[in-house]
């Protein structure tokens, strides 16, 4: 049976805590994790696969209502080819093995991105994976793969401009929900929160329409090390800032 998340609250413990709606990830430090130890990058990687499904798991139990996770760019294709195709085979893996316990619990889950450059087989296991999950009520998991934001934001552009010149939209009913609906995130609200992990402190093409207020929140620690206490740690900072979408807040001094 699936359990409706959207109806989990915080464990009472951590009921002090500001709970964001959307908190989006740049998973970063899987090299570095897997070179501390010894071992190859791509070792970092499957840890990350594991530290992702952690992220899901927090989400779930404290009442997140969207993820949305970068894990693979546009620009990762200058990786060895070697590794991009073991990143390939890690989200084939993710949608395929993990699709039970997406569906048990209430997962829906939305791969964004552009389909380009993808092989018949692993489009065909995404769009499964979206069809199976598509009337799931619980977090929404928007994966970001071969994902890029200046891309997101040309294609929806796109879109819009197609849209004009047949006619059926005029220039001046363009407005930012236009643009918004035409994103690859369309439906989810922009995120609360953009987590960096690894110490580097970019935003690297992700979201970059979405994440015009987004808190940004920088950890040392790398992608792997990711869980329950780090997610504390980041609901703390986040529950410790003042909000003010470009106004003054509630103590305008
Ligand atoms: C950044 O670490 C991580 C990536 C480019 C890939 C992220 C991939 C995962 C978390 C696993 C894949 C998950 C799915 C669902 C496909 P890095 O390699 O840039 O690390 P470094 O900066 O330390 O070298």
């Amino acid at each position: 049976m699936s359990v409706d998340t959207a109806i989990v609250a915080p464990p009472a413990e951590h009921a002090g805590l500001k709970i964001p709606a959307h908190i989006a990830v740049i998973m970063d430090g899987n090299g570095r994790w897997a070179k501390a130890r010894g071992k190859v990058r791509t070792e970092g990687h499957v840890e990350g696969v594991k530290a992702l499904r952690r992220l899901v798991d927090l989400g779930i139990r404290y009442g997140v209502k969207h993820l949305t996770v970068f894990s693979f760019s546009s620009e990762n294709w200058r990786r060895p080819r070697e590794e991009v195709s073991f990143i390939l085979g890690l989200l084939f893996r993710f949608v395929a093995s993990d699709l039970a316990s997406l569906m048990r619990d209430n997962v829906r889950v939305r791969i964004i991105g552009t389909r380009d450059g993808l092989d018949e087989e692993l489009r065909r296991v995404i769009s499964d994976v979206e069809r199976r999950t598509a009337t799931n009520s619980g977090l929404q998991l928007n994966v970001a793969f071969n994902y890029g934001g200046k891309a997101e934001l040309t294609d929806a552009a796109r879109s819009i401009a197609a849209r004009v010149a047949a006619g059926t939209l005029l220039p001046d009913d363009v407005t930012e929900d236009t643009v918004a609906a035409a994103l690859y995130t369309h439906g989810s609200p922009d995120p609360d929160i953009i987590l960096r992990t690894s110490g580097e402190q970019r935003i690297s093409n992700f979201l970059l329409w979405q994440g015009a207020y987004s808190e940004l929140i920088f950890i040392e620690e790398n992608w792997p090390d990711f869980d329950e206490a780090t997610f504390l740690k980041v609901l703390d900072v986040y529950s410790a800032r003042q909000r003010r979408f470009g106004g003054l807040g509630s103590d305008p001094r």
